[in-house]
């Protein structure tokens, strides 16, 4: 499998393509990782450009670059003192972006979905495999508190055999009418598959001695849909997606293991063999309590800095050091390219009535 060593630097210079809502809230997310700056910035819209310079300046940043319009972007990428190009684009400009990029000598943090077709899955990791280059996406719910918590839990053993797990994006959007809500109603399965499917694999060690096999995928009307995926080893996981009925908001995060069970949604529950049944606040403490000492010392962090979003800050803080260390990425093209290509493969499978649809190994057998 590929490694990517970047060079040790004191600073993570980078140049931020997309200042919409999430592009704008990634720029307050940085004001607060004082190893990071950004250097340059990308939009289709002066205003939203002029809002970001504004912002910087405010906190003493006035050598931003600015670059408008719809290909600007290109010339952020070809910016010496660039060191990541961090894309928060709309979905179908991502991978796009992501391999011209990497071709121009950058590390590349994508947001979610980090492509939208298998082949461009595979473009992004040919590109990082030919370029030597980082590509990671920023799936920020593999950083969410419960499941840093679950995830020590089950390094210790502590749920026996982990042989199921579920994931979702269950959230009320009808009231949302932007380009994301143009693209979910034309996708025939699971647009947005990657909140619910990421913490899933690192779980199950998927690329890390498992792999997906295959899945089959149902779509019910109003764009609700359920995918089931097949591992290797004989594990199951069951990933939804619904934006468009009043369901309670839910990313499910539930594991099913020989000793132990685990869910946050709707309500955190904690079941293990003889030991211990929590629900409620007593379970989410009881979780949070497992955390290793580096999580607890960046959560300690966060909250001293009164950071909005815990989750966000420790994954924007893991990926500086990781870059500024030379160590790589949480994520890796590999997980960024297998959690993003169920977004084609489930609407494949889906188109044909559940049919069962082979999942590629992007590994290409390294798993
Ligand atoms: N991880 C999360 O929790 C989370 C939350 C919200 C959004 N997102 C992801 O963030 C991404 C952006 O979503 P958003 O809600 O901010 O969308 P948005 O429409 O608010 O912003 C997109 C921005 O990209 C800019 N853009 C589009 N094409 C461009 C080009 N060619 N050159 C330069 N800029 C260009 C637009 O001008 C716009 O400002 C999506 O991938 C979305 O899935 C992730």
């Amino acid at each position: 499998m590929y490694f990517c060593e970047p060079a040790m630097k004191k600073k993570l210079r980078i140049g931020l393509i997309g200042l919409g809502q999430r592009g704008l809230a990634t720029l307050r997310r940085y004001a607060v990782i004082e190893d990071a700056e950004i250097v340059a910035l990308a939009d289709l819209s002066a205003d939203s450009l002029e809002r970001a310079r504004h912002f910087l300046a405010m906190q003493g940043k006035t050598e931003v670059k600015l670059f408008q319009g719809e290909s600007q972007w290109r010339q952020l990428c070809g910016e010496a003192d660039v060191d990541l190009t961090y894309i928060c684009t709309d979905w179908a400009s991502h991978a796009r972006m992501a391999v011209f990029a990497m071709q121009q000598g950058k590390d590349v943090a994508l947001e979610v979905p980090a492509a939208m077709s298998v082949k461009e899955c595979w473009q992004l990791v040919d590109t990082a495999e030919n370029t030597h280059r980082n590509c990671t996406m920023l799936e920020n719910c593999c950083y969410d508190t419960f499941h840093l918590g679950i995830m020590e839990m089950k390094r210790k053993g502590m749920f026996g055999e982990i042989c199921h797990c579920e994931g979702a994006y269950i959230h009320d959007l009808r009231q949302d009418h932007g380009w994301m809500s143009y693209t979910v109603s034309d996708h025939k399965g699971n647009p947005y598959p990657t909140h619910g499917l990421g913490p899933v694999c690192q779980l199950l060690d998927i690329n890390h001695g498992d792999k997906l096999t295959s899945l089959v995928s149902l779509s019910a009307p109003n764009k609700i849909n359920n995918t089931l995926i097949h591992t290797l080893l004989g594990k199951t996981i069951l990933i939804q997606f619904d934006e468009r009925t009043p369901r309670p908001y839910s990313r499910l995060q539930t594991l099913c293991g020989t000793k132990g069970y685990a869910q946050k949604y709707p309500l955190p529950t904690i079941q293990i063999d003889g030991q211990t049944t929590l629900t409620g606040s007593a379970a989410e403490a009881y979780v949070n309590n497992q955390h290793d000492a580096e999580t607890q010392a960046l959560l300690q962090t966060g909250k001293e800095l009164g950071v909005e979003n815990l989750m966000n800050y420790v994954m924007d803080r893991r990926l500086v050091d990781c870059l500024l260390n030379g160590r790589k990425p949480d994520i890796s093209v590999y997980d960024a390219a297998l959690w993003s290509s169920i977004t084609e493969l489930s609407a494949l499978s889906a188109s044909r009535g559940g049919a069962l649809v082979e999942i590629p190994d992007f590994t290409r057998g390294h798993y």
